[in-house]
């Protein structure tokens, strides 16, 4: 069973764009969580590289268009984002130098992280995004 599952009613920013990269971001997640039971350290470390990679790539597109529209909410939620790539970057470099393994608990926790920060902080954007023309 999968660890996450996007649905409009629990994740929709209602900006397309974001809509899609969150469900490509928790494909990557359900990757890496499925990936831990095989205890391969090399599958579960490019399915950890690969969510990584993802997350990065989702918060810059985000932050970009916060910034295009003017949003007044970019500081603090970029510091949210900030918070999370630092911890993630952490246990990557401690996992590739094998002082550090993905857990389950890994996977649980950037599960909540975005069950509350996409409902609570990312869907705020989306009237102020839309009435700028990014739907
Ligand atoms: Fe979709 Fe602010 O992360």
């Amino acid at each position: 069973m999968a660890l996450i599952t996007w649905t409009p009613e629990q994740f929709a920013t209602n900006v397309s764009v974001h809509d899609q990269e969150h469900q490509a971001l928790f494909e990557r997640l359900n990757k890496l969580d499925s990936t831990l039971a095989s205890g391969d350290r090399g599958a579960i470390g490019a399915a950890l590289d690969a969510l990584i990679d993802v997350v990065g790539k989702h918060f810059a597109s985000e932050e970009a268009n916060m910034e295009k529209t003017g949003y007044s909410g970019l500081a603090a939620h970029k510091a949210q984002h900030d918070k999370l790539v630092e911890t993630c970057l952490d246990l990557q470099k401690k996992f590739h130098a094998g002082a550090a393994d993905v857990t389950p608990e890994t996977t649980a926790f950037v599960r909540d992280w975005l069950y509350n920060h996409i409902p609570n902080i990312d869907k705020a954007y989306g009237p102020h995004m839309n009435g700028k023309g990014i739907a």
